[in-house]
């Protein structure tokens, strides 16, 4: 299991320090469970001292796809790195949809991100329309084959699959857990087809979209499910606490 909290945009450095100790003493020994916060790039490094010690992990939410250069207003692999790193979101639907990231550019991205050591968590899902018109699975599949053409993660752990439906994310509507279960074990499919078996069946598939401490059990309870992106509830201590030990 794997529980990441995606602080998107939110929380000045101040406010970041505080909810990740808040996190930490929260949390506490979380078994098996792996535990990610990722907040804005500013507060990286803030986290990181504050996390340091505990057995939460840092990640970031997005990144360039080279190391360096001209690229205003961008942050690089080796930088996320050398801020304490070890994970990065990439695809978010909030980058597709407002900045305009391909799978192809998410397919550089985590080729960038297994160069420099991070865990990249790649996150795909369909739109309401998209779903309604029974493209869901067409929709998903396709953001799998480009995002992850030529991706040979060399151990399982090396590679995170976040499934999130658009029209979960932030709504407060959560996909059912028979939803989630049944796209998991589509993706879970395209994996084994792609990894073979024995790998497939061991990289962590997470699911999106309006988790909360009252529906995380029963979605996690699911064969594919393998834990949880969390966004809104993952800007409090206690909440995001209570789906890790979900988890
Ligand atoms: P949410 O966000 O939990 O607020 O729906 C999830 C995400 O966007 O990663």
């Amino acid at each position: 299991m794997l529980v990441a909290g995606n602080w998107k945009m939110h929380t000045d450095i101040d406010a970041a320090r505080t909810l990740a100790r808040d996190v930490a003493d929260s949390v506490g020994d979380p078994g098996d469970v792996t535990v990610v916060v990722c907040p804005p790039f500013v507060s990286l490094s803030a986290v990181a001292e504050e996390i340091a010690g505990t057995p939460v992990a840092l990640g970031a939410q997005n990144m360039h796809a080279e190391d360096a250069g001209a690229f205003t207003g961008e942050v690089s692999a080796p930088m996320l790195t050398s801020a304490g790193c070890r994970y990065v979101i990439l695809g978010h639907s909030e980058r597709r949809q407002y900045f305009g990231e391909t799978d192809e550019g998410v397919c550089a991205k985590i080729a960038q991100a297994h160069a420099h050591g991070l865990i990249p968590i790649v996150c795909v899902g369909e739109t309401l329309e998209e779903r309604k018109g029974g493209r869901a699975e067409e929709v998903v599949g396709g953001q799998l084959v480009h995002s992850l053409r030529g991706v040979t993660p060399d151990n399982p752990d090396r590679l995170v699959i976040a499934y999130e439906p658009v029209w979960a994310i932030g709504t407060g509507e959560t996909a059912t857990p028979d939803q989630a279960q049944e796209m998991h074990a589509f993706i879970r499919g395209r994996l084994n087809e792609q990894f073979g078996e024995k790998t497939g069946r061991a990289l962590h598939i997470l699911y999106g979209g309006s988790v909360k401490p009252g529906n995380a059990a029963e979605l996690f309870g699911r064969a594919d499910v393998d834990g949880g992106l969390i966004g809104g509830a993952s800007l409090k201590g206690e909440d995001f606490a209570a789906i890790v030990r979900a988890g």
